[in-house]
Protein backbone atom coordinates (compact mmCIF):
# COMPACT_ATOMS: atom_id res chain seq x y z
CA UNK A 1 0.00 0.00 0.00
CA UNK A 2 1.39 3.68 -1.16
CA UNK A 3 1.08 6.14 1.29
CA UNK A 4 0.40 9.19 -0.68
CA UNK A 5 -0.04 13.31 1.49
CA UNK A 6 -0.25 15.27 -1.79
CA UNK A 7 -2.19 15.91 -4.67
CA UNK A 8 0.20 15.85 -6.78
CA UNK A 9 1.51 12.67 -6.37
CA UNK A 10 -1.12 11.05 -6.46
CA UNK A 11 -0.95 9.59 -10.59
CA UNK A 12 -3.93 6.71 -10.55
CA UNK A 13 -5.15 5.53 -13.42
CA UNK A 14 -7.94 2.84 -14.60
CA UNK A 15 -10.79 1.68 -12.53
CA UNK A 16 -10.55 3.42 -9.24
CA UNK A 17 -12.94 2.62 -6.13
CA UNK A 18 -12.83 5.35 -3.51
CA UNK A 19 -13.90 5.34 0.09
CA UNK A 20 -13.16 8.71 1.98
CA UNK A 21 -12.64 8.03 5.55
CA UNK A 22 -11.74 10.33 8.83
CA UNK A 23 -9.33 7.69 10.09
CA UNK A 24 -10.18 5.70 13.62
CA UNK A 25 -10.38 2.92 11.49
CA UNK A 26 -13.28 -0.04 12.55
CA UNK A 27 -15.26 -2.85 11.32
CA UNK A 28 -17.86 0.00 9.54
CA UNK A 29 -14.50 1.18 6.96
CA UNK A 30 -13.70 -2.46 7.07
CA UNK A 31 -16.94 -3.22 5.19
CA UNK A 32 -16.35 -0.06 2.57
CA UNK A 33 -13.20 -1.51 2.10
CA UNK A 34 -14.34 -4.74 0.88
CA UNK A 35 -16.95 -3.90 -1.11
CA UNK A 36 -14.66 -1.58 -2.93
CA UNK A 37 -11.71 -4.10 -3.17
CA UNK A 38 -14.50 -6.49 -4.60
CA UNK A 39 -14.66 -4.37 -7.88
CA UNK A 40 -12.55 -1.90 -7.96
CA UNK A 41 -8.91 -2.28 -9.47
CA UNK A 42 -7.35 0.08 -7.50
CA UNK A 43 -8.58 0.68 -4.41
CA UNK A 44 -8.13 4.32 -2.91
CA UNK A 45 -8.72 5.47 0.63
CA UNK A 46 -8.70 8.51 1.99
CA UNK A 47 -7.76 9.35 5.66
CA UNK A 48 -8.42 13.03 6.52
CA UNK A 49 -10.51 14.39 9.44
CA UNK A 50 -11.96 17.64 7.77
CA UNK A 51 -12.16 20.60 9.99
CA UNK A 52 -15.33 22.02 7.58
CA UNK A 53 -17.50 19.77 8.88
CA UNK A 54 -17.03 19.98 12.68
CA UNK A 55 -19.28 22.94 13.96
CA UNK A 56 -17.92 22.15 17.37
CA UNK A 57 -13.56 22.89 17.86
CA UNK A 58 -14.30 20.71 20.88
CA UNK A 59 -15.23 17.71 19.08
CA UNK A 60 -12.63 18.06 16.13
CA UNK A 61 -10.07 18.36 18.91
CA UNK A 62 -11.39 15.30 20.57
CA UNK A 63 -11.61 13.27 17.11
CA UNK A 64 -9.52 10.27 17.64
CA UNK A 65 -6.47 10.23 15.22
CA UNK A 66 -4.03 7.14 15.01
CA UNK A 67 -2.59 6.67 11.29
CA UNK A 68 -0.05 4.00 12.52
CA UNK A 69 -3.14 1.42 12.99
CA UNK A 70 -5.28 3.45 10.24
CA UNK A 71 -2.35 1.97 7.95
CA UNK A 72 -2.51 -1.04 9.25
CA UNK A 73 -6.42 -1.70 8.84
CA UNK A 74 -6.40 -0.32 5.48
CA UNK A 75 -3.72 -2.45 4.09
CA UNK A 76 -5.00 -5.76 5.49
CA UNK A 77 -8.30 -4.75 3.22
CA UNK A 78 -6.14 -4.43 0.49
CA UNK A 79 -6.44 -0.41 0.17
CA UNK A 80 -3.63 0.15 -2.65
CA UNK A 81 -3.60 3.85 -1.96
CA UNK A 82 -4.03 5.46 1.72
CA UNK A 83 -4.54 9.23 0.81
CA UNK A 84 -3.56 11.07 3.70
CA UNK A 85 -3.14 14.94 3.03
CA UNK A 86 -2.03 17.61 5.34
CA UNK A 87 -4.95 20.19 5.99
CA UNK A 88 -2.76 22.60 4.12
CA UNK A 89 -3.12 20.12 1.13
CA UNK A 90 -6.69 20.65 0.78
CA UNK A 91 -7.32 23.80 2.44
CA UNK A 92 -4.54 26.21 1.28
CA UNK A 93 -4.37 30.00 3.05
CA UNK A 94 -7.10 32.13 0.89
CA UNK A 95 -9.31 28.50 0.14
CA UNK A 96 -13.06 30.11 -0.37
CA UNK A 97 -15.46 27.38 -2.67
CA UNK A 98 -17.51 25.94 -0.74
CA UNK A 99 -20.43 23.54 -2.19
CA UNK A 100 -24.11 24.34 -0.18
CA UNK A 101 -26.79 21.88 -0.17
CA UNK A 102 -30.00 23.12 0.35
CA UNK A 103 -32.57 21.13 2.78
CA UNK A 104 -30.01 18.44 4.78
CA UNK A 105 -32.82 17.02 6.80
CA UNK A 106 -32.49 16.78 10.69
CA UNK A 107 -28.91 16.15 10.50
CA UNK A 108 -28.61 19.00 8.80
CA UNK A 109 -30.80 21.28 10.71
CA UNK A 110 -28.71 19.76 13.83
CA UNK A 111 -25.54 20.80 12.67
CA UNK A 112 -25.17 23.96 10.98
CA UNK A 113 -22.64 23.71 7.91
CA UNK A 114 -21.98 20.35 9.07
CA UNK A 115 -22.95 19.20 5.11
CA UNK A 116 -21.21 22.00 3.68
CA UNK A 117 -18.44 20.64 4.84
CA UNK A 118 -19.14 17.46 3.89
CA UNK A 119 -20.18 17.81 0.39
CA UNK A 120 -17.15 20.23 -0.09
CA UNK A 121 -14.30 17.73 0.98
CA UNK A 122 -16.14 15.02 -1.16
CA UNK A 123 -16.11 16.84 -4.01
CA UNK A 124 -12.44 17.74 -3.75
CA UNK A 125 -11.60 14.10 -3.06
CA UNK A 126 -13.77 13.08 -6.31
CA UNK A 127 -11.82 15.99 -8.48
CA UNK A 128 -8.54 14.86 -6.93
CA UNK A 129 -8.78 10.83 -7.22
CA UNK A 130 -11.17 10.76 -10.11
CA UNK A 131 -13.29 7.51 -8.84
CA UNK A 132 -15.84 5.46 -10.64
CA UNK A 133 -17.31 4.80 -7.58
CA UNK A 134 -16.86 5.61 -4.17
CA UNK A 135 -18.31 4.00 -0.72
CA UNK A 136 -20.39 5.62 1.68
CA UNK A 137 -21.84 3.23 4.70
CA UNK A 138 -25.89 3.77 5.60
CA UNK A 139 -25.13 4.57 9.24
CA UNK A 140 -24.64 8.15 7.50
CA UNK A 141 -28.27 7.59 5.18
CA UNK A 142 -28.28 11.72 5.24
CA UNK A 143 -24.82 12.18 3.84
CA UNK A 144 -25.29 9.52 1.31
CA UNK A 145 -28.55 11.20 0.32
CA UNK A 146 -26.20 15.17 0.26
CA UNK A 147 -23.76 13.25 -1.39
CA UNK A 148 -26.33 11.43 -3.97
CA UNK A 149 -27.80 14.64 -4.90
CA UNK A 150 -24.39 16.68 -4.86
CA UNK A 151 -23.32 13.94 -8.05
CA UNK A 152 -26.13 14.53 -9.72
CA UNK A 153 -26.98 18.05 -9.29
CA UNK A 154 -23.00 18.88 -10.51
CA UNK A 155 -22.94 15.98 -12.63
CA UNK A 156 -20.19 14.50 -11.10
CA UNK A 157 -20.22 11.26 -12.41
CA UNK A 158 -19.11 8.94 -9.79
CA UNK A 159 -21.11 5.86 -8.76
CA UNK A 160 -22.47 6.34 -4.93
CA UNK A 161 -22.23 2.79 -3.17
CA UNK A 162 -24.17 2.24 -0.54
CA UNK A 163 -22.88 -0.43 2.31
CA UNK A 164 -25.10 -1.56 5.41
CA UNK A 165 -24.84 -0.47 8.85
CA UNK A 166 -22.31 -2.94 10.30
CA UNK A 167 -23.20 -3.39 14.28
CA UNK A 168 -21.03 -4.55 17.62
CA UNK A 169 -22.19 -7.27 19.05
CA UNK A 170 -24.33 -5.67 21.43
CA UNK A 171 -26.81 -4.04 18.68
CA UNK A 172 -24.31 -0.05 19.06
CA UNK A 173 -23.17 0.81 15.20
CA UNK A 174 -19.06 0.60 15.02
CA UNK A 175 -18.03 4.45 14.98
CA UNK A 176 -14.96 6.35 15.47
CA UNK A 177 -16.53 8.10 18.49
CA UNK A 178 -17.48 4.97 20.47
CA UNK A 179 -14.48 4.86 21.97
CA UNK A 180 -14.93 8.24 23.88
CA UNK A 181 -17.73 6.57 25.84
CA UNK A 182 -17.45 5.59 29.04
CA UNK A 183 -18.70 1.77 30.35
CA UNK A 184 -21.65 2.90 31.67
CA UNK A 185 -21.94 6.05 28.93
CA UNK A 186 -21.84 2.70 26.08
CA UNK A 187 -24.48 1.28 28.24
CA UNK A 188 -27.24 3.98 28.19
CA UNK A 189 -26.24 4.74 24.70
CA UNK A 190 -27.72 1.03 23.43
CA UNK A 191 -30.84 2.70 23.92
CA UNK A 192 -30.07 4.43 20.54
CA UNK A 193 -30.20 1.00 18.22
CA UNK A 194 -33.11 -0.38 20.52
CA UNK A 195 -35.21 2.29 20.06
CA UNK A 196 -34.45 2.09 16.41
CA UNK A 197 -34.99 -1.09 16.01
CA UNK A 198 -38.42 -1.02 18.45
CA UNK A 199 -40.03 1.89 16.47
CA UNK A 200 -39.02 -0.36 13.00
CA UNK A 201 -40.89 -3.79 14.56
CA UNK A 202 -43.66 -1.31 15.38
CA UNK A 203 -43.80 -0.03 11.98
CA UNK A 204 -44.32 -3.27 9.94
CA UNK A 205 -47.27 -3.90 12.73
CA UNK A 206 -48.68 -0.53 11.45
CA UNK A 207 -47.96 1.35 14.31
CA UNK A 208 -46.29 4.94 15.24
CA UNK A 209 -42.62 4.23 14.31
CA UNK A 210 -41.41 7.34 15.73
CA UNK A 211 -43.29 7.49 18.78
CA UNK A 212 -42.66 3.61 19.71
CA UNK A 213 -38.94 4.89 19.34
CA UNK A 214 -39.32 8.27 21.62
CA UNK A 215 -40.92 5.87 24.45
CA UNK A 216 -38.01 3.45 24.22
CA UNK A 217 -35.40 5.70 25.08
CA UNK A 218 -36.62 6.10 28.66
CA UNK A 219 -35.09 8.85 30.42
CA UNK A 220 -32.17 9.37 27.52
CA UNK A 221 -33.20 12.48 25.50
CA UNK A 222 -32.60 11.89 21.72
CA UNK A 223 -31.66 15.25 19.86
CA UNK A 224 -34.49 13.58 17.10
CA UNK A 225 -36.01 11.30 15.68
CA UNK A 226 -37.15 11.26 12.50
CA UNK A 227 -38.71 9.12 9.35
CA UNK A 228 -36.50 10.44 6.16
CA UNK A 229 -37.37 9.91 3.15
CA UNK A 230 -34.47 9.55 0.69
CA UNK A 231 -36.33 8.51 -2.79
CA UNK A 232 -38.31 5.28 -2.65
CA UNK A 233 -36.52 4.38 0.60
CA UNK A 234 -37.63 5.26 4.17
CA UNK A 235 -35.71 5.07 7.13
CA UNK A 236 -35.92 5.84 10.73
CA UNK A 237 -33.37 8.03 12.01
CA UNK A 238 -32.02 9.03 15.41
CA UNK A 239 -29.62 10.91 16.86
CA UNK A 240 -28.43 11.12 20.67
CA UNK A 241 -26.05 12.35 23.36
CA UNK A 242 -24.26 10.76 25.88
CA UNK A 243 -21.04 11.57 27.60
CA UNK A 244 -21.17 14.53 25.60
CA UNK A 245 -20.34 12.14 22.52
CA UNK A 246 -23.09 12.43 19.71
CA UNK A 247 -24.02 9.90 18.14
CA UNK A 248 -26.18 8.54 15.32
CA UNK A 249 -28.03 5.86 13.67
CA UNK A 250 -31.26 4.97 11.71
CA UNK A 251 -32.67 1.56 11.11
CA UNK A 252 -34.27 0.77 7.17
CA UNK A 253 -38.41 0.73 7.08
CA UNK A 254 -39.05 0.87 3.88
CA UNK A 255 -36.46 0.15 0.52
CA UNK A 256 -32.64 -0.05 0.74
CA UNK A 257 -30.42 2.58 0.04
CA UNK A 258 -28.00 0.05 -2.18
P1 LIG B 1 -16.20 8.60 8.75
O1 LIG B 1 -17.06 8.88 9.92
O2 LIG B 1 -14.78 8.16 8.97
O3 LIG B 1 -16.92 7.48 7.91
C1 LIG B 1 -16.39 7.06 6.68
C2 LIG B 1 -17.42 6.16 6.01
O4 LIG B 1 -17.63 5.01 6.82
C3 LIG B 1 -18.77 6.86 5.87
O5 LIG B 1 -19.30 6.61 4.59
C4 LIG B 1 -19.60 6.21 6.96
O6 LIG B 1 -21.00 6.18 6.67
C5 LIG B 1 -19.02 4.81 6.99
N1 LIG B 1 -19.31 4.16 8.26
C6 LIG B 1 -19.06 4.64 9.51
N2 LIG B 1 -19.51 3.78 10.44
C7 LIG B 1 -20.07 2.74 9.78
C8 LIG B 1 -20.72 1.53 10.19
N3 LIG B 1 -20.87 1.22 11.46
N4 LIG B 1 -21.17 0.70 9.22
C9 LIG B 1 -21.01 1.02 7.89
N5 LIG B 1 -20.39 2.13 7.45
C10 LIG B 1 -19.94 2.98 8.38
O7 LIG B 1 -18.33 9.95 7.14
C11 LIG B 1 -17.22 10.48 7.20
O8 LIG B 1 -16.13 9.87 7.78
C12 LIG B 1 -16.93 11.85 6.59
O9 LIG B 1 -18.08 12.63 6.65
C13 LIG B 1 -16.38 11.78 5.13
C14 LIG B 1 -17.40 11.15 4.18
C15 LIG B 1 -15.06 11.00 5.10
C16 LIG B 1 -16.09 13.22 4.64
O10 LIG B 1 -15.17 13.85 5.46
Amino acid sequence: MRVVRSVAELDLSGDVGLVPTMGALHAGHRALFRAARAESETVVASLFVNPAQFDDADDLAAYPRDEAADAAIAEAEGVDVLFAPSREELYPAGFGTWVDVDDTGAEGAARPGHFRGVATVCVKLFNVVRPHRAYFGQKDAQQVAVIRRVVRDLNLGVDIRVVATVRDTDGLAFSSRNTRLSTEGRERALVLPRALAAGADAFTRGADAVRTALDTFNGVVPDYVEVVELGDTTLLAAAVTVDNVRLIDNVLLKGSLS
